[in-house]
């Protein structure tokens, strides 16, 4: 751990406007500055930063925090890496101590063995034991230099070559199981190799380490890819394959694709702007690191229906993280690789340029799920897809696509922009009915705060005690002889409550660098957004002693369900004691 006390001092030393100004271009804008925000795509500023509370937080997005947090973000670091990174900036020295100096020490042990393994499996593929490996390779259209700049390998089929290699090289037989390259045998004790047989894909993040591998058996039954599971050094969920590459240019797009092979066939043919999820279906952390680089994505999914299927899921994904995303459709191939084989390189790149957008993917699902001969299926066809337009936010993107509907269902424009208004229109209410009960927040916050939906009231008056506790930290040991975390609701805002306490014995400064350690980054933007409500509306100290007090008395409240199984004489007392806590 690194003490409270140097992240104070570092916190001192990297003012957030400047820090935040190597990346974003920040303009004044009274006592806060506004640019653009770097973790989601948009037209409009809604990046705000704030120098007094030494916080950001982004209106678009969501994303909130302190300096450190806008670092992890900005530059994908783990807590300790970007207090590392800030502090290397400040030019101070972190202290460390030894449980931390062990993890670092094993990180670099893991990313030095992978490293090793990577130019073993790569030297063997010239072996004569590894000749149908590279025949498997050559044979499935890969040139000698994709190979090579891929760094591809074969793991011989024996059981213990690389254990030997990395022992020999005096690296630890522990450490070699923690980097998921070596396992212990539980009969004799003995450790073997994890991969065996396969045809290898080093995975490689941004800074060129190789954090990790994707094995590809040649034949024979079994998992036909294994990949490494997580380790120190290898988060899969958080990494694109191929990325490293495909950001060495000037980036328009990225394409998405399903396969390794996809992805080295493509860059093979010139698309070096092709990624890969690893083994899993595309997350949202992949979503918001490509958001980084892109704007737009064209998906190359596999033709099958869990391509489809997965293609639906990944437009929503990006469109979350403000990535237009572009549909491919393959024709006569399942998979992008198997396409530029069979048809070349130059009928590929004919594909993408056709690629359609995800409105027009989306409109002709429509069209295909309905006769859209009969007028019974043309207005079931319509009604969805006036569906589909109101979500639209840009009216004359909207405009565009009722024009081209008008003309595929022979009806005029103006009454499918009049329908997309009404649905609107209706969509509009709901929202601000959900915002007066209270519970669109709960929608933001999302999963984070799962009570709130059902109690809008206590969650409310928790944000708000929050909220000033932090503008006006000197009320905290007041609260704390009255209210404790297991008083709140919502479990986060009571554990939030719970870290502020902590700071009473340790006499630490009440900033938002104190949730930098223990909760998410999503949490984390939840707190900072928590604390930028307060200085909108400019809780006092008065306001946290009153939320408690709220706090306590909805906490005594009963359900309707738990008031109809109460005795007669328990009914009395609770009224009664609700009597008394509004006096
Ligand atoms: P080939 O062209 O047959 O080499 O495979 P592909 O690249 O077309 O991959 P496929 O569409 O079969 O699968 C897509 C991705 O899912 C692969 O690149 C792997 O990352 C992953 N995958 C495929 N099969 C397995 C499996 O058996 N186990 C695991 N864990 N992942 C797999
Ligand atoms: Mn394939």
């Amino acid at each position: 751990m690194i003490p409270q006390s140097f992240i104070e001092e570092l916190k001192m030393n990297c003012d957030i406007e400047s820090v935040v100004s190597s990346y974003v271009q920040l303009r004044k804008r009274g006592r806060i500055s506004t640019g653009l925000c770097p973790f989601h795509s948009e037209k409009t500023g809604s990046f705000t930063v704030y120098p007094e509370s030494q916080s950001f937080y982004c209106f678009g997005c969501g994303a909130g925090g302190d300096v450190i947090g806008f670092i992890r973000r900005i530059e994908n670091l783990e807590y300790v890496e970007a207090i590392k990174f800030l502090a290397q900036r400040a030019g101070m020295n972190v202290p460390e101590d030894a449980a931390e100096d062990k993890t670092a020490l094993l990180k670099t042990k893991i990313l030095e063995m992978n490293r090793e393994a990577a130019r073993f499996y790569f030297s063997e593929l010239t072996k004569p034991s590894g000749k149908a490996a590279l025949d498997y390779l050559l044979g499935r259209g890969l040139e000698p230099k994709t190979i090579k700049h891929f760094g591809l390998g074969y793991a011989p089929n024996e059981w213990t070559r690389l254990t030997d290699l990395l022992a020999s090289k005096g690296f630890r037989y522990e450490d070699m199981v923690a980097a998921q390259l070596s396992r212990k045998s539980e009969k004799s004790g003995r450790y073997y190799d994890v991969f065996r047989d396969r045809v290898m894909f080093p995975i490689i993040d941004l800074r060129g380490n190789v954090i990790g591998f994707g094995g590809r058996k040649m034949s024979g039954d079994g998992p036909k890819y294994y990949n490494s599971p997580d380790t120190p050094v290898f988060k899969k969920t958080k990494n694109l394959f191929a990325l490293n590459f495909a950001k060495k240019q000037k980036l328009e797009r990225l394409i998405l694709c399903e396969g390794y092979m996809d992805v080295i066939a493509m860059h093979q043919a010139g698309f070096t702007e092709a990624v890969a999820s690893l083994g899993t279906s595309l997350t949202s952390d992949q979503c918001r690191l490509a958001s980084a680089y892109v704007e737009e994505a064209v998906l190359a999914y596999d033709s099958d229906e869990a391509g489809q299927k997965a293609t639906k899921r990944a437009i929503g994904l990006l469109d979350e993280v403000g990535i237009r995303s572009k549909v491919l459709s393959i024709p006569d191939a399942k998979d992008p690789d198997e396409y530029i084989k069979k048809f070349g390189g130059a009928r590929f790149k004919r594909l993408i340029e056709q690629s359609a957008g995800s409105v027009e993917y989306e409109l002709s699902k429509i069209g295909a799920k309905y006769d859209t001969g009969t007028p019974e299926g043309k207005i079931s066809a319509l009604k969805d897809a006036v569906g589909l337009l109101a979500e639209m936010k840009n009216p004359l993107e909207r405009e565009v696509w009722a024009a081209k509907l008008a003309r595929d269902y022979g009806t005029t424009k103006e009454g499918i922009l009049t329908q997309v208004q009404a649905k609107v229109k209706r969509r509009a209410r709901a929202e601000s009915a959900r915002a007066i009960n209270g519970t669109a927040q709960s929608n933001t916050f999302g999963g984070a705060v799962p009570e709130k939906l059902k109690n809008p009231a206590s969650a409310a008056a928790e944000e708000r005690l929050l909220g000033a506790v932090l503008r006006h930290p000197e009320t905290l040991s007041t609260l704390s002889t009255a209210l404790s975390p297991e008083d709140f609701v919502c479990e986060l805002y009571g554990n939030f409550y719970r870290k502020l306490l902590s700071t009473l014995s340790t006499g630490f400064e009440i900033s938002l660098t104190l949730f930098g350690e223990d909760f998410t980054l999503e949490q984390q933007g939840i707190i900072a957004k928590l604390s930028g409500l307060a200085r909108e509306h400019q809780y006092s100290a008065e306001d946290a002693i009153e939320a408690s007090k709220t706090i306590l008395r909805l906490k005594e409240r009963k359900s309707d369900q738990e008031i109809g199984e109460l005795s007669g004489a328990e009914l009395v007392e609770y009224i009664e004691n609700i009597r008394k806590s509004k006096k």
